[in-house]
């Protein structure tokens, strides 16, 4: 498996973008922001993600972290760059709107280097990086499965499009993730690695599941969903504790993540 993608936070800067266009999509808004080119949008990967900082003007006094949907650079019409909001948040990015981003941040998921069945994993709005996840791995040539969870079906993301990328697909709730995780895999032939987005304590028992079958796992460990992060290092939100060759450390998440192997976080305690 090649390496993890390279953090972004030594050369992101505040940066001014432009909503340019916003469509609904279920519970959610897909908003996609022109910016100025920067070689990082070429680097980046899904996993990835962009701070909107708190404007106490507008009436938004924190910063608000978003994963990175997609990104299309072209010589013509410029560098675009999709995030997802919750419908009821989408009126914050209004189309034509200037707004201040600091990104791309983080690592994010690698590719398998060669050819491999995987399965793709996401809770609710975790799930916003793992359409353009499963476009890439479906260009290295990867089989794909997929199980989705949300408590509310009205809370899957653009489960539509991932259908017609994915082999198969599977549909439960959050407190049956992992062990649909762990269940597919006891189905499925070969699956070399097991990718997962969620909440801290989903993503562990995932990487559980995954260890406990003898699969290499990869999982974002920085929800999204939790108040008041900032997204770059400063707040220590985001810490959790991992266990690395056998040894127990603290990790800030958003600055040595938010990808991590699942190994680390599988075995670290609550
Ligand atoms: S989110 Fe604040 S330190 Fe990581």
């Amino acid at each position: 498996m090649t390496a993890p993608g390279r953090p972004g936070h030594r050369s992101a800067a505040v940066l001014e973008a432009v909503v340019t266009l916003t469509r609904a999509s279920g519970a959610y808004d897909v908003v996609s922001l022109a910016v100025p080119p920067d070689p990082a949008w070429e680097r980046c990967r899904p996993g990835q993600f962009v701070v909107v900082p708190g404007e106490l003007s507008r009436g938004e006094p924190l910063p608000t972290l978003l994963w990175v949907a997609g990104v299309s650079v072209d010589p013509v019409h410029g560098t675009t760059v999709d995030v997802v909001l919750a419908a009821s948040d989408g009126q914050r990015l209004r189309e034509g709107r200037a707004q201040r981003l600091l990104g791309p941040l983080g690592r994010g998921f690698g590719l398998p280097a060669h050819p491999v069945p995987v399965l793709v994993a996401g809770h609710e709005a975790g799930s916003v990086p793992l359409r353009w996840l499963v476009a890439l791995l479906r260009e290295r040539g990867c089989e794909v499965h997929l199980v989705l969870s949300a408590d509310d079906p009205d809370r899957h993301l653009e489960v539509g499009p991932l259908r017609r990328q994915a082999s198969t697909v599977m549909l439960t709730e959050g407190d049956r993730f992992a062990t649909t995780v762990g269940g597919r895999l006891d189905e499925l032939d070969g699956v070399g690695v097991v990718y997962a987005t969620g909440s801290r304590d989903q993503v562990r028992d995932v990487a559980a599941a995954a260890r406990d079958r003898g699969r290499a796992s990869r999982v974002a460990a920085l929800d999204l969903q939790e108040p008041v992060l900032c997204g770059t290092g400063l707040c220590g939100q985001c810490d959790l504790r991992v266990v690395v060759d056998g040894q127990t450390r603290r990790l800030r998440a958003c600055l040595e993540g938010p990808v991590l192997p699942g190994e680390w976080v599988a075995d670290a305690a609550r």
